[in-house]
């Protein structure tokens, strides 16, 4: 197969009530990304050259939600799980999309092996896709995340959190410890510490009343992470020292006060004050 070319292809897409402005190359059909705008119907995700066909389409097109069951609902949010080998073209079309704002290698053709997670907002015209993360049915590596994303007219809002915490609930509902597959991407990455650290020092400070010790297998049960990453994470922020001939997990005065800062920040900021409620989800892990 002949390297792809990483030299960005799309200047602007229409999609639902945004324009988009793609990061990276996408293989999009070439007829379809040579004019200055094309345009994504936001519920079929399927892709049109000019304005006449995708009018055409939008006419035709009844679908409100993403095409598989919705497993999720609160006042915010809802979650749609839906199966790669059942909706190919759809599940095709969401990894098209996606790459647009996916500097590394993803999947677009085979997506069979994988379900999609997919987050939207709804209103009377439907459920609006803000973002998702793809899975793997069966992980060797036992990553509970393959792909996942915020378009960007919605990031920075808090949905990032939202679609990892989700990844892990379905985890925990496993039984199973879960991680994203690497290599992150740097926002990823970025996105992936922020939300270890928040919920890492948030047992931490719990254990830090009582008198009891907590072991990193514990933190990793407790969250559904591997170890691995506990231990990374603890380690970038100068929590883990060797002290006696002993590991021990320390809570250094200035994580406590950064942790509380953004606490304080996060409440005020309502709109990022989004959290899944677990009890809500309606899910059983696939057989
Ligand atoms: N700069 C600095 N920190 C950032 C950041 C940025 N651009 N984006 C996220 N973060 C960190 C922040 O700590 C942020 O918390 P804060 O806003 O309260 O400071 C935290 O991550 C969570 O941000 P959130 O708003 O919940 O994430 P998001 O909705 O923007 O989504 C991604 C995060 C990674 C899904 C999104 O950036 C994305 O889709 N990127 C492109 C695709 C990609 O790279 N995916 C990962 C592939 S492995
Ligand atoms: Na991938």
């Amino acid at each position: 197969q002949a390297e792809i070319s990483r030299i960005r292809n799309i200047s602007k897409v229409q999609f639902g009530k945004f324009d988009l402005y793609p990061w990276y190359f996408s293989p999009y059909p070439e007829v379809f990304t040579q004019e200055d705008l094309m345009y994504i119907c936001e519920f079929c995700l399927c892709y049109y050259g000019d304005f006449k066909s995708f009018t055409r389409h939008r006419q035709k097109c009844t679908l409100q939600h993403p095409p598989g069951n919705e497993i999720y609902r609160d006042d915010y949010v809802s979650f749609f799980e839906i199966d790669g080998r059942r909706q190919r073209t759809w599940c095709r079309n969401l990894c098209l999309l996606s790459k647009m704002f996916l500097d590394h290698k993803t999947l677009y053709y085979d997506v069979d092996p994988f379900l999609f997670y997919v987050m939207t907002t709804r209103d009377e015209k439907g459920c609006h896709l803000i973002g998702y993360f793809s899975k793997e049915k069966e992980s060797a590596e036992g990553y509970n995340v393959a792909c996942i994303l915020t378009l960007p007219q919605f990031q920075r809002k808090g949905y990032g959190r939202l679609l990892i915490q989700f990844s892990y609930e379905l985890s925990k509902i496993e039984g199973k410890l879960g991680s994203p597959e690497k290599p992150l991407s740097d926002l990823g990455l970025l996105s992936y510490r922020q939300y270890w650290t928040e919920n890492l020092v948030d047992i931490l400070l719990k254990y830090n009343e009582s008198e009891d010790r907590c072991s990193i297998e514990q933190l990793a049960s407790l969250l559904a992470m591997t170890p691995l990453d506990v231990e990374s994470t603890l380690q970038a922020l100068k929590m883990q020292v060797y002290h006696k001939g002993e590991h021990k997990i320390v809570l250094p005065t200035h994580i406590i006060k950064r942790h509380e800062a953004m606490k304080e920040k996060l409440a005020k900021d309502k709109s990022k004050k989004k959290v899944i409620n677990p009890e809500a989800i309606q899910w059983k892990p696939p057989v």
